[in-house]
């Protein structure tokens, strides 16, 4: 039996994340211009957009790698301030950045703990910092095995990797957080097809434990398999939400393209 209030249809849980009027400037440029986007608990929204829509800019706007010049953003209904990454994790938004936001020169295990380090039980731990190396090896091991998703040894410099093998490091650091937000810039882009197919799985899984997932993707069919809803972009603007029973690939290239005003 439902008795929370919350799910009752007349009023609705807020989204997980919302954002009202973004806007976002690079000196003469005007990379958002009024964005809204929301994503709801248990969902995957596609977001979508030619090549300098916006896209990548709202989300690192979200993650607090960007401060906004204007503009709103709410987690659970409520207005936050996210002004740097850190209070963007501590929200519960978890992000895979277009370009990866790894430390080359640290090994994947080291990557996956950056900031969250585990320290070693005792005197020495607490005081010095020494860190426990086994366990985070140990904890990487078993996120692979539960997320399905090898990293070609973890103790390696994620420098030395190929782009693909670095994605997945992205990937699993990102569903360890067990965050409420998920947000993935093209996720699946430097991916063979077995990995791709295991990472779908995984953001399926993600979405069905509860979270809000958001993929950007330029892969139309690919996301179109896989989201509740898109969201569609251009000009640094959100021009259209589609539910999934509307989704029509012809439909969404003239909306991108602004042929279909
Ligand atoms: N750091 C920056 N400084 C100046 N301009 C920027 C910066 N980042 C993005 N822009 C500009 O903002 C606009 C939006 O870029 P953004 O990277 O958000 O697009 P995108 O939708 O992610 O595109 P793509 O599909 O190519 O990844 C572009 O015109 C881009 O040149
Ligand atoms: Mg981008």
């Amino acid at each position: 039996m439902l008795i929370d209030s919350q799910t009752d249809e007349s009023t609705p849980s807020p989204p997980v994340l919302e954002v009202r009027k973004i806007v976002k400037t690079f000196r003469h440029v005007e990379a958002l211009r009024g964005a809204d986007f929301d994503v709801r608990a248990g969902e995957i929204v596609g977001l979508v957009g030619d090549n300098g829509a916006g896209k990548s800019t709202l989300i690192k706007t979200i993650c607090g790698v960007y401060e906004p010049t204007s503009g709103t953003i709410l987690v659970n209904g409520k207005e936050v301030s996210i002004d740097s990454p850190s209070v963007a994790r501590r929200l519960g938004i978890e992000v895979v950045y277009q370009d990866l936001g790894l430390a080359p020169d640290l090994s994947a295990v080291e990557n996956l703990f950056l900031g969250r380090e585990i320290v070693l039980g005792g005197k020495f731990g607490q005081l010095f910092g020494f860190l426990n190396r086994r366990a985070m090896l140990h904890e990487t091991n078993e996120a692979m095995t539960r997320f399905n998703l090898e990293i070609v040894k973890p103790t390696r410099e994620v420098g030395t990797m190929s782009g693909g093998q670095q994605q997945r490091v992205s990937i699993v650091s990102a569903a360890m957080g067990q965050g409420r937000v998920l947000l993935l810039d093209e996720p699946t882009a430097a991916l063979g097809v077995e990995a791709r197919r295991r990472v779908t799985d995984l953001i399926r899984t993600i979405r069905d434990g509860g979270a809000g997932v958001v993929i950007i993707s330029h892969d139309l069919p690919d996301l179109m398999e896989i989201a509740d809803r898109i969201h569609i972009m251009r000009q640094g603007q959100r021009v259209a939400v589609l539910d999934r029973e509307d989704f029509d690939l012809e439909l969404i290239v003239d909306i991108m393209s602004g042929a279909f005003v």
